[in-house]
């Protein structure tokens, strides 16, 4: 796998921890020049030195990309550095907890502002380079984004809006070559001080998650990068999730009543 991405620059939305840190190890290892991005310099800075141990060719842009001026900047700074664009992914996301009756309003701004704006500014700016390279444009999604679940309604609708993003610039820009690829993770390792928005707005850390039935993020970023080399469209990661992902298209009632079976278990999982 070594070298096979040399002479390609990729940019990781969210990249300075959890995922989108082992997606950018990742690209790095197998050659990619790296375009870092979060909004904590220290963090950045922390993953940037685990870069420099595959090469020297990374950045770090420190910015929110929640905001159009982020998501521009961000873009502006990889053509500063590396003059070309050919793979991004969208990896920032914030998750958030409570059901739908005792969350505040201001809690689905503040996912959306994230999990939709946040892919579609850096997105819009990159689009032109992405048509020269004939790139990918990766967009991290969720299995809940394959059907509503319980206290993660604002999350999860976050993340059906990302199918709707990618089918239509899949459309969009076939004449242009660009590839667009949609990955559905699973329940993955948390290893870190993880925090997701309580159903007040306020933060709260999320507990430490391994184990057997959580993916390690390592196993993300591989699937990641099959997405890319095979240019595929949609990634179901795991053997639950691609089960979770044929029951739910064919018979949805059924899903329905599982979840209502297992609610318990849903509100376990959530803390
Ligand atoms: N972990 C899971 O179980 C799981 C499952 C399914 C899908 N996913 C998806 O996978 C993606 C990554 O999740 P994760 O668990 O790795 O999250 P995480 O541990 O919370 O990491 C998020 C990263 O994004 C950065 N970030 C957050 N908001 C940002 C913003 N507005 N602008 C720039 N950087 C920002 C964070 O750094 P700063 O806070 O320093 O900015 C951090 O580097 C998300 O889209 C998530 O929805 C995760």
């Amino acid at each position: 796998m070594s070298g096979q991405l040399n002479g390609k620059v990729a940019i990781i939305t969210g990249s300075s921890r959890g995922i989108g840190r082992a997606i950018a190890l990742e690209l790095a290892e197998m050659g990619a020049s790296i375009v870092l991005n979060g909004r904590d310099a220290g963090r950045l800075a922390e993953t940037e030195a685990l870069i420099r141990q595959h090469h020297n060719r990374v950045i770090s842009v420190c910015c929110d990309v929640s905001l159009k001026e982020g998501g521009k900047e961000l873009i502006d700074r990889t053509l500063e550095a590396f003059q070309q664009i050919d793979i991004l992914i969208n990896n920032v996301g914030v998750s958030m907890r409570g059901i739908v009756a005792d969350v505040s309003p201001d809690v689905f701004k503040t996912v959306f502002d994230s999990n939709v704006l946040g892919t579609i500014n850096p997105t819009i700016p990159a689009l032109p380079y992405l048509r020269e390279t004939k790139g990918s444009v990766v967009f991290i999604s969720s299995l809940a984004g394959i059907r509503g679940l319980p206290l993660l309604s604002a999350y999860g609708a976050s993340k059906m809006a990302l199918r709707g993003i990618a089918e239509s610039i899949r459309i969009e820009e076939a004449k242009h070559g660009i590839h667009v690829g949609l990955i559905y993770v699973a329940m993955t390792e948390i290893s870190h001080n993880k925090e997701a928005i309580g159903a007040d707005g306020s933060m709260v850390v999320l507990d430490s998650r391994n184990g057997r039935n959580v993916q390690s993020t390592k196993s993300v970023a591989k699937a990641v990068v099959r997405n890319i080399k095979r240019r595929k469209f949609i990634s179901t990661l795991t053997r639950l999730g691609k089960l979770n992902a044929f029951l739910q298209a064919r018979f949805p009632g059924l899903v329905e009543r599982i979840i209502l079976m297992n609610i318990k278990k849903f509100e376990e999982g959530s803390k």
